[in-house]
């Protein structure tokens, strides 16, 4: 959703921002571009398309300086192209801007500055804060930034740069990331703390509503209102393999899902983060949301369907975050609200927090980014720990999650004398056991994947299962669609004869998951439905012995056993793989599908 570098500070800037934008390009990867203050002027070079355009425009001609911003766009406001990217420079060249977020108001003002003269060269909704900073600049920098804010609506990170004050960059946090790193060769912005390990490992997170002016040896922070705030500096935890760049992530992280699930299990045993929570409270629950948007909303769904499972008497309801900021969902003082999300930055599901709290409602979060806003606002944090995940498609970070809201739903029911401390241990037993049962997930059969893929050349695919296969099966299919655009619909396998039966004909691939013991009979009748009208079956199931099953489906998956509590963080794993073997198969560049951004900062 946009990913803002900037740099100021004894090295030449280009190399740095190029190297950062690398890193941040998961956030968008529709164009970029770079500032840099050349010693005369601010300097800027954009293009449309992947890093690598810029890079090979930079290659001829690079600025030379130390100080400089840089953006990779997804776009909002404006189609992907040399003129849309970022940075903007004012009409007449004091000041240069990146932006991340969205400018609601930003129509209204460029009327106004149309009516003065400025002259546009985009469709964006960014280009109006670099000249209104220019059309409010009175020879006070600091003054005119206030000013242009106090005009603002929306969401925003900022990078600035003004030709006046060379070797300083200003930028401003407003509901969207912003960090700053400090170095022994300079200071950096960045919209993620994961990235900025490239550089250095100590950073301050930005409050939001602050502004900082960051030179090669100072920071300074202030608030809106103009006033200093003090700040505190964080160490940034790196991890080994920052500096590489892998072929692709998508599957290095899908092989790391069994070392994440170790972490998670080993994270949620020494941090027991039920104990932090008021005993009483959690045995006076009554209500239960669960919040997200994309997959993990799909691992809401699997939260919901868990605490269904293992205990009565709360009501539980996953809700996806861009309706229930608008609904009018009752929360009080009996409501717990779980906010799912990977990056921790995702704007509904960020708003629905803000939400919830100021109505007094409590938040657990469930992130992989603990210094995110999400993990940082909420009372309580699941630490997903799956260590960082660069690909677009969640993976590991969702198996994570599932088995962290499995822990989760487990020491609830004990609390609530659902289930006893015997049972716990029996769970903890299986648990174990997952990251090995997860790498056997990993061997999938080649035949099976061959075939898989001679059948997903088709122009849709259905995924059916019962109960939390059925959320599984929602998963499974965001996973491919999102990554090789072969149309999926995921259904409740005893909804599909009401309606969508009718898009079932010759050849069409179905793909089931069956780990629900007691539904199997069920699973398997409407797979016989399925296959009358010439469907192509291929089961995912731990039961790979059930007669039914196996005289309907025309390939098995087998799935290792585990307790029915477990089986959604290992029944994905099979379906992530094909996904990813079938959008390479097919051509696509599974890391970065088209349109999409791993982080969605905007609403
Ligand atoms: C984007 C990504 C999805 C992701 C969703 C939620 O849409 O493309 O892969 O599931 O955001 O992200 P979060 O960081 O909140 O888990």
């Amino acid at each position: 959703m946009c990913g803002i570098i900037g740099y100021t500070g004894a090295g030449e800037a280009c190399p740095i921002l190029l190297r950062g934008l690398r890193y941040l390009e998961y956030r968008g990867y529709d164009s970029s571009g770079i500032a840099v203050f050349n010693g005369t002027n601010i300097e800027i070079i954009k293009k449309e398309g992947r890093i690598s355009c810029l890079e090979r425009a930079l290659a001829e001609a690079e600025p030379k300086g130390t100080c400089g911003i840089g953006h990779t766009r997804w776009a909002t406001h404006g189609k992907p192209s040399d003129c849309n990217a970022h940075p903007f420079v004012s009409y007449n060249s004091k000041f240069a801007v990146v932006h991340n977020g969205i400018i609601e108001n930003y129509l209204e003002i460029k009327d106004c500055l149309l009516a003065g003269g400025a002259h546009f060269r985009s469709q964006t909704d960014s280009e109006v804060i670099a000249h209104l900073l220019e059309s409010l600049f009175g020879g006070d920098i600091r003054k005119a930034i206030l000013e242009t804010l106090s005009r603002l609506k929306g969401s925003y990170a900022l990078g600035i740069l003004c030709a006046d004050e060379p070797g300083k960059i200003y930028c401003v946090r407003k509901d969207n990331p912003l960090v700053i790193g400090l170095g022994d060769n300079g200071n950096y912005i960045c919209s993620d703390i994961v990235s900025l390990q490239l550089f250095t490992d100590r950073a301050i997170v930005l409050d939001n509503c602050s502004v900082a002016c960051v030179t090669a040896e100072n920071v300074e922070i202030f608030g809106f209102n103009g006033e200093k705030k003090e700040f505190q500096i964080v160490g940034i935890e790196r991890h080994g393999d920052a500096d590489k760049l892998f072929e692709s992530y998508m599957l290095k992280e899908i092989f790391e899902i069994p070392e994440s699930m170790r972490s998670a299990a080993s994270w949620y045993k020494y941090a027991r983060p039920l104990e932090r929570i008021d005993k009483e409270y959690l045995k006076n629950l009554r209500r239960i949301y669960f919040i997200g948007c994309g997959t993990a909303l799909h691992s809401g769904l699997i939260g919901a369907w868990l605490v269904r499972r293992l205990m009565p008497g709360i009501d539980v309801h996953a809700v996806v975050a861009s309706e229930f900021r608008y609904d009018n969902y009752e929360v009080d003082a009996g409501t717990l609200t779980v906010c799912v999300s990977q990056s921790g930055e995702t704007a509904d599901t960020l708003t629905c927090l803000r939400m919830v709290r100021a109505k007094g409602g409590k938040v657990l979060s469930v992130c992989n980014v603990k210094t995110s806003s999400i993990a940082h606002e909420s009372d309580y944090l699941l630490n997903t720990s799956a260590g960082p995940e660069v690909a677009v498609a969640s993976t590991k970070a969702y198996n994570c999650q599932n088995l962290l809201l499995a822990l989760f739903a487990m020491d609830l029911a004990v609390a609530r004398g659902a289930i006893s401390e015997d049972r716990r241990k029996i769970y903890w037993e299986d648990i174990v056991q997952l990251p090995r049962k997860a790498e056997e997930c990993l061997r999938l059969d080649k035949a099976i994947l061959d075939f898989c893929i001679d059948n997903f050349r088709r122009k849709c695919v259905f995924y059916l299962g019962r109960g939390q296969d059925y959320y599984t099966a929602m998963e499974c299919s965001l996973k491919l669609k999102e990554i090789s655009y072969i149309h999926s619909e995921a259904y409740a396998a005893g909804e599909l004869k009401h309606g969508t039966l009718a898009l079932i004909e010759e050849n069409v691939l179905v793909v089931a998951i069956a780990t629900q013991e007691e539904l199997i009979e069920k699973t398997v009748s409407s797979l016989e439905e399925v296959k009358a009208r010439g469907a192509v079956i291929v089961t995912l199931t731990p039961f790979t012995g059930e007669k039914g099953l196996r005289a309907v489906s025309d390939a098995l998956i087998p799935l290792p056993r585990t307790d029915e509590i477990f089986y959604s963080v290992l029944s994905v794993i099979p379906a992530q793989l094909m996904a990813y073997f079938i959008a390479r198969a097919k051509g696509c560049d599974a890391d970065k599908p088209r349109n999409l951004a791993k982080s969605v900062t905007v609403e």
